[in-house]
């Protein structure tokens, strides 16, 4: 053919083959679209409204990262972005959202970095180094095995010596990626927090402040109700009174019923037993024995049972079948599986064991994506994905989160909840975070407040409430809230346009 006549015959059907062309191409990405997490709810008028302004200061933040990438947060390691969230109109937007629950999270960082710094200056703590490691603890005469120092005594003499105990609460540092090359070392640096922390939050008085704090937090933050992870720790008195496992959960029960009577509008807060996976056949057997201990002294408190620990450190859940299966029925499971890049591992591995061993929800599931028929079961099973982004990110599992495979699980409408794993470790509380990265990075530019409102749903709906009437409590609650959130939005949104105005008039 004359190539001039092939120009020809393409100029002539142009007008009719491309107008069915745009069409088709539009209702390929609407199908998409009505595929993603949250797309099948429709909103009321009035939160049409609402999800206007949120569409149009979503895509202001967007642009603006499209534009250039370092304003596009979730494309940045969070610890040099943390104040960039925090002075973002969507974050705050998220911040008074009803979110519904938290669902992964560990008990050695519930709280904000602030409140355990403030811990330190209660009466009767003691410091030392040890073996070139600094602790902390209290006591009413300190034992002679280390050279103890009264902190108060101590800062005196060094006042220098907060900037420090400072550095150990956190993960945080100026240079995360250069310090934190591999999990492995942020593992490592996770543990020597832990060794600072764990006496200074196990001592009675603290812990019981401690966890009213975790509780107020979440609160603060328009968060509900709460299901965490713990290794009960023994808890200690000066005197030298030490509590058990049984005895440490009735501590937080107690801290939690004062809670509730103080915050009526708040739901409540689940145990999930979740001792170390670096133990022998032994010690497991005895995790098995406490974990139906708890069951039995308070079977409204304990969700269930996990294992934790660097997953590539500790034994893999094949090791444990034996123990694991003993619980069948007894109490339910929520593993920690698949947090990993290392495809074909143990740790990938125990992905198969969760779902054989039918865990309630998996705790992460980063390396679910490769396993497409280990997602098909995830669907029909509908177990839960706790997906953690900032976690995810600062463990180097992921640098930029637009690469995080909870997307595929999100734009797929897995049974996705987002939580925050260890927010004290990352100078961060509540939720509001890690639900920014979510909305931001893990989602489509286009999710709107359909999908943040079936991420509070999903909270809810995968959440291990008792009964019927503790979960229409929780979801009656959370609807009056949601409406209270709108129509306060709305009264609002008259100021807001005009603080705007005001701004362009100066
Ligand atoms: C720190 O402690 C003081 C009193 O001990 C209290 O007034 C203040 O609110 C605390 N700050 C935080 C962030 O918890
Ligand atoms: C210091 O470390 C050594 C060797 O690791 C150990 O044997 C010793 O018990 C430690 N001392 C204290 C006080 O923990
Ligand atoms: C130790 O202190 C706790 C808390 O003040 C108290 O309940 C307990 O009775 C004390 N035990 C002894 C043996 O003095
Ligand atoms: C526990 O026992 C099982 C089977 O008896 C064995 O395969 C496994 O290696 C043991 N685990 C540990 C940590 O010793
Ligand atoms: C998991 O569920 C299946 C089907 O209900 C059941 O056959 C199996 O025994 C369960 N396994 C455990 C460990 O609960
Ligand atoms: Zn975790």
């Amino acid at each position: 053919m004359h190539p001039m006549l092939f120009y020809v015959l393409l100029a002539f059907g142009c007008g009719v083959c491309l107008c069915d062309y745009w069409k088709d191409r539009e209702e390929l990405i609407k199908e998409e679209e009505s595929q993603i997490l949250g797309s099948s709810i429709k909103l009321t008028h009035e939160e049409e409204v609402v999800n206007k302004r949120l569409i149009k200061i979503k895509s202001e933040e967007f642009n603006n990262g499209f534009d250039n990438v370092v304003n596009f947060l979730p494309s940045q390691h969070f610890f040099k972005t943390k104040a960039q969230v925090e002075n973002s109109k969507v974050f705050k937007f998220i911040q008074k959202l009803p979110k519904g629950a938290n669902l992964h999270v560990h008990d050695t960082a519930l709280v904000s970095g602030k409140f355990l710094f403030n811990l330190t200056y209660r009466n009767n703590l003691y410091a030392c180094f040890r073996n070139g490691s600094f602790q902390l603890k209290f006591f009413s005469k300190p034992e002679s095995s280390c050279k103890w120092i009264l902190l108060k005594k101590l800062r005196q003499i060094s006042p220098s010596v907060d900037d420090f105990i400072s550095s150990k609460f956190s993960l945080i540092v100026d240079n995360p990626e250069r310090m934190y090359k591999s999990v492995d070392e942020v593992w490592t640096a996770f543990q020597d927090i832990f060794a600072v922390v764990s006496p200074l939050i196990t001592y009675r008085p603290v812990f019981e402040d401690y966890f009213y704090r975790a509780l107020e937090e979440l609160y603060e933050d328009n968060v509900m109700y709460l299901e965490f992870r713990g290794l009960l720790p023994e808890v200690y008195e000066l005197n030298g009174t030490v509590y058990d496992e049984v005895e440490v959960a009735g501590l937080y029960i107690n801290v939690l019923k004062k809670f509730k009577e103080d915050h009526p509008d708040f739901v409540g807060a689940k145990f999930i037993y979740a001792p170390m996976r670096l133990a022998d056949n032994a010690t497991a057997w005895k995790y098995v024995e406490t974990v139906k201990t708890l069951k039995e002294y308070y079977p409204d408190f304990l969700a269930g049972f996990d294992l934790v620990g660097e997953e590539k450190k500790g034994y893999p859940l094949k090791n444990f079948i034996e123990q694991i299966k003993s619980l069948e029925g007894i109490v339910k499971f929520f593993f920690h599986a698949g947090e990993t890049k290392w495809y074909g591992t143990d740790i990938d591995e125990n992905l198969v064991d969760a779902i054989l061993l039918n865990t309630s929800r998996i705790g992460h599931g980063f390396a679910l994506l490769k396993h497409p028929k280990l997602l098909q079961m995830v669907k029909e099973k509908d177990i839960a994905i706790e997906v953690n982004p900032i976690s995810n990110q600062v463990l180097t599992y992921v640098k930029d989160l637009r690469n995080h495979p909870a997307i595929f699980y999100i734009n797929q409408n897995y049974p996705v909840v987002i939580c925050n794993d260890d927010p004290s470790f990352w100078g961060t509380k509540g939720l509001s975070y890690d639900w920014y990265m979510a909305f931001m990075g893990l989602s489509s530019k286009y999710t709107d407040l359909r999908f943040l409102k079936q991420l509070a749903i999903n909270s809810l709906k995968y959440s291990m409430f008792s009964n019927d009437d503790e979960r229409n409590f929780a979801f009656s609650l959370w609807e009056k809230k949601w409406k209270k959130f709108i129509m306060d939005f709305l009264q609002n949104q008259e100021l807001q346009d005009y603080e705007n105005i005001k701004v362009v008039l100066v």
